[in-house]
């Protein structure tokens, strides 16, 4: 089996590799290729992954290299873990939406449209040549905004499944607050990328959550930094992205007097790639825990088995819609439990929401499809009307706005601009 990670490069690779490692069971890699343009921190990071390998036993091959079409020939599966523009861009996402009294955040609002922008045609590049190197190969998406560029995929053809840790998250830490395995909790996961709720915790079928609320809703709430009243009077489990849209005025308050978490995360990858220049470091260190990817390993490693070993189990993925949620378009992408084999995923039949979630839903789907529109065809005119359709934004003084700073701040990146 061979697999590509393209991105490979990331400080993030370590945890991947360590999961592949600890999980060669049920993904046996022959080949590993890790692709990336910046050849110095590539070097850094296969070093790394080489040790990992060989310190658990995993006799699988690392290849590093900055030739794509090289590294996805006959690969049976590519992880897409890039991020367009760096940090850098990453920290001007999550900088501009603050002067115009919106949050600034890489995947929501006004920031989350200029990295779907910047991304979007990047990845359907690199699918495109994915394809030409093996048109049977699955193309995991982590790549974010998540929800949009997986739509792109699917859209243009592709054998695509988006996929982010937010689900096994939720699966791993409820099941520590239980005392229980993970394989033994199941969740109605349900929503869009980072627009998700929890509705139910099954405990070997059964539904624990007004348990676990009324047990650990303090510990939960304190994840997410939202008030335990909310979780109470809901009923279910927000993701900690909803707090960009429940407490929208307040986090834009909190970011305007703290360094971006871009400026965060680029000391720590300073700081990470010191150590990975250690040779004798063979383990992903302690600090990787501090960026926001735990278990997505084990999210990577799953479901890359299970389209690969045609296994059927069910798993929390990005697809298309196609009629599971009854109030979106069939091409809109949902987040939801699937199962999951050789054929690819079919979403598990969703028990009807409430408005207070479906419309909120159904809002952020009408924005994703127009941030898609104007990530294929460009033009202010596209940018402005996405913005204009988030719930966050709406006002055309702000879309305006923030417009005009979208372009300016990536003019670089965007071909139409
Ligand atoms: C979570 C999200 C990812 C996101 C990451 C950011 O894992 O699900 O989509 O990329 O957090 O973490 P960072 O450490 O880069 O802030
Ligand atoms: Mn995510």
């Amino acid at each position: 089996m061979k697999l590509a990670v393209v991105g490979g490069g990331s400080t993030y690779t370590p945890e991947l590799i360590d999961g592949f490692a600890r999980l060669r069971e049920s993904l046996p890699i022959e080949e590993l290729v890790l692709v990336d343009p910046a050849a110095d921190r590539l070097e850094l990071v296969g070093g790394l992954a080489r040790r990992i390998f060989a310190k658990q036993g995993h006799t699988g091959k690392v290849v590093t290299t900055s030739d794509l079409d090289a590294a996805v020939a006959d690969a049976d599966a590519v992880l897409l873990q890039l991020r367009v523009g760096g940090q850098a861009a990453r920290n001007q996402d999550e900088t501009w939406p603050l002067e115009c009294g919106c949050v600034g955040q890489e995947t929501t609002g006004a920031g989350g449209l200029a990295k779907a922008l910047r991304t979007v045609p990047v990845v359907l590049d690199i699918a495109e040549r994915i394809a030409r190197g093996n048109p049977d190969a699955w193309i995991i998406d982590f790549t974010n905004p998540v929800g949009i560029v997986t739509r792109a995929l699917l859209q243009a053809g592709h054998r695509a499944v988006g996929l982010c840790n937010v689900a096994i998250g939720f699966q791993r830490r409820f099941a520590a607050l239980l005392g229980v395995t993970p394989d033994q909790v199941t969740l109605d996961h349900v929503g869009l990328n980072h627009l998700t709720w929890e509705r139910a915790v099954r405990l070997n079928g059964e539904d624990v959550l007004p348990k676990l609320l009324v047990e650990h809703g303090d510990a939960v709430a304190e994840d997410l930094r939202m008030p335990r009243s909310l979780l109470d009077r809901l009923g279910v489990v927000p993701s900690y992205y909803l707090r960009y849209f429940y407490a929208h005025d307040e986090v834009v308050r909190e970011l305007k007097v703290k360094p971006s978490r871009a400026a965060e995360v680029a000391a720590m990858e300073r700081q990470l790639l010191d150590l990975y220049a250690d040779p004798s470091l063979d383990e992903k260190p302690e600090l990787l825990a501090q960026r926001g990817g735990a278990f997505y390993s084990e999210a990577a490693v799953a479901l890359a088995s299970s389209l690969l070993r045609d296994t059927g189990d069910v798993q929390v993925v990005n697809t298309l819609n196609n009629g599971t949620l009854p109030f979106l378009p069939d091409d809109a992408v949902i987040e939801v439990p699937a199962t999951v084999d050789g054929s690819g995923t079919k979403p598990l039949p969703v028990a009807p929401l409430e408005p207070l979630y479906s419309g909120l839903i159904a809002n952020v789907t009408a924005y994703e499809h127009l941030a898609l529109e104007a990530a294929l065809h460009g033009g202010r005119d596209r940018v402005f009307k996405a913005l204009l359709a988030h719930p966050l934004i709406g006002q055309t003084e702000y879309a305006d706005a923030l417009t005009d700073r979208l372009i300016a701040h990536n003019r670089e990146h965007l071909a139409w601009a």
